[in-house]
């Protein structure tokens, strides 16, 4: 009652020396290119939705420059934050503890429609401490990692990379040497793969990965988008329903995708792959959930940011060029050879920070709590808050990411700013882009991920030079943010892959890509 009288009077739910600013729901002073609430027309604009409600901040000095709410009586108030500061406190505090936040289930409720509600992405509190004891550690370093699974996954994963890319080549070849492509539609079977066969050990056809359960993984996926803003919106289910065709279609993709799924699982009992390292007694039902997680989940994480990273350095010759002489040498990315892939790993970084795949990380108060900050200051969140942490525009604000902090503009792709970072003493742990998150709930396919695209990406510099055939790098968004045009791109193979060239590099698969 109290909270719906302050509302009404425009009181700020919200104390402390982090003091956040009200957005008005309709009228601003600046220009808004969106309402700054989703609805039917602009839910798939959500990066446009989030930089609406900053229009008025910038002119702003004070925490209510980066931290700002949205109150409309009667709902719990939504706050949304691009201070990295407080990013990090509130990942730090959320978990299973008394008082610590839970992730929003808000914005993913369309992904436990499409996935089950007891997974590891979408569970809170105790459920989500079991699913984390029971299925993040085969995907951690110290399971990846270890020498004889990181090289039977390195060695299966290489292979993937290595035929698919021979296609590419070939194709380029029959056309001169140089061809254009739409990468992204190339990178995703890649990855499924990766997953399904190299990972979880299946043997699905490529035939039956890139015709079949792409396409299939792509409508669910799109519609988790679609589902979860229009069961939110307060008017009749019927205006929102989707047509017969789009349900039928919808239909067969759900039942291509559990297809998938049951495929992986029936792997566990011949120990294939991953499953050898799985040591647990639940039953296969238990995991499905978690299963389709990681299946659509990674496809969408990882295609997001090696289209990303090709997608910049399309733009960017020179770093292509460097990065071609980093990698020329390398045959066999072993964790240390990672480690010292400087430039490889500054580049990764980058593409994670300027144009990270998950844009926002949602969380909500269980309890009315005091958040405290590294730097010393500290809010009152009330039980209840909607919290959006707007990891997107937080990473590519100068006042956080600009030329007085790191050498270079926060929005341009620029791999060096971490070399000047590093020189400051600045490191990686104090500048948190939070591409994979942070503190308990951070991701835990992060290193099978990392290797994935570290040996996409490196595999293709090495095989052609190519250049973007789009102006600017715009991103479109959905369940993750990809570059807007696909990742359109002419790609020139390399001169030792060039047939005229070297004719004997035709035939037979290529040994020298990764
Ligand atoms: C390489 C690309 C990837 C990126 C950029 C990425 C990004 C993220 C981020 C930012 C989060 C934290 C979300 C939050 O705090 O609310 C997260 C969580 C998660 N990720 Fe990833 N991810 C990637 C790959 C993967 C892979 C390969 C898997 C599994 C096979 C995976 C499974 C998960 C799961 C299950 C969670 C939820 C963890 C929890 O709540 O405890 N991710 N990911």
């Amino acid at each position: 009652m109290f909270r719906f009288l302050w509302q009404l009077l425009g009181e700020s739910p919200f104390h402390g020396t982090v003091n956040p600013m009200r957005v008005p729901l309709l009228m601003s002073t600046g220009f808004r290119r969106s309402l700054p609430f989703p609805h039917p027309w602009n839910f798939r604009e959500p990066i446009q939705i989030l930089e609406s409600l900053f229009v008025d901040a910038d002119s702003m000095s004070g925490s209510g420059r980066h931290t700002v709410y949205l109150s409309v009586p009667g709902i719990a108030p939504f706050l949304v934050t691009r201070d990295p500061q407080l990013i990090r406190a509130i990942t730090v505090e959320t978990g299973d503890k008394e008082g610590q936040f839970d992730r929003d289930t808000l914005p993913s409720d369309g992904i436990a429609r499409a996935t089950g509600v007891d997974s590891l992405l979408y569970s809170n509190g105790a459920q989500w401490r079991n699913q984390k004891k029971l299925a993040a550690s085969p995907f951690g370093k110290s399971t990846l990692f270890q020498p004889e699974n990181f090289d039977e996954f390195f060695q299966t994963f290489r292979e993937t990379v290595r035929d698919r890319l021979d296609v590419c080549r070939q194709r380029a070849a029959e056309l001169g040497g140089s061809v254009e492509v739409l990468l992204e539609a190339e990178i995703k079977p890649v990855m499924l793969e990766m997953l399904t066969n190299s990972f979880f050990g299946a043997e699905v056809s490529y035939d039956d990965i890139r015709n079949r359960y792409v396409p299939a993984l792509e409508v669910v996926i799109d519609d988790i988008v679609r589902d979860t803003v229009m069961k939110r919106l307060p008017v009749p289910g019927f205006l929102t329903r989707p047509g017969k065709e789009q349900r039928d279609r919808l239909k067969a993709a759900r039942a291509d995708f559990e297809q998938l799924t049951e495929i992986v699982l029936s792997k566990r009992a011949s120990g294939n792959g991953l499953w050898r390292q799985f040591k647990s007694d639940v039953p296969d039902e238990a995991l499905k959930t978690n299963l389709r997680v990681f299946l659509a989940g990674a496809l969408e994480a990882t295609t997001s940011y090696a289209a990303w990273a090709i997608s910049h350095l399309a733009r960017h010759p020179d770093i292509q060029e460097q990065l071609y002489r980093e990698l020329q040498p390398v045959d066999r990315y072993s964790p240390e050879i990672l480690n010292n892939a400087v430039l490889l790993t500054r580049v990764l970084d980058e593409t994670l920070r300027l144009t990270p795949s998950l844009y926002f990380l949602p969380r909500r108060a269980s309890a009315d709590v005091i958040v405290r900050t590294n730097d010393g200051r500290e809010i009152h969140i009330p039980k209840g808050t909607h919290i959006l942490l707007d990891v997107w525009h937080a990473n590519r604000h100068e006042d956080h990411w600009g030329t007085a902090v790191t050498g270079y503009p926060a929005e341009d792709f620029v791999p060096d700013r971490w070399r000047v970072l590093a020189e400051r003493h600045v490191d990686s742990k104090e500048m948190l882009h939070f591409g994979f998150g942070h503190g308990p709930r951070v991701c835990p396919g992060k290193h099978l991920g990392q290797l994935e695209v570290a040996l996409v990406v490196g595999s293709f510099v090495k095989l052609a030079k190519f250049q973007a055939l789009t102006p600017g790098n715009p991103a479109k968004a959905g369940v993750s943010t990809k570059p807007a045009d696909g990742c359109q791109i002419r790609m020139t193979l390399r001169e030792e892959y060039q047939v005229s060239k070297h004719p004997t590099a035709v035939p037979g698969r290529l040994e020298c890509y990764a």
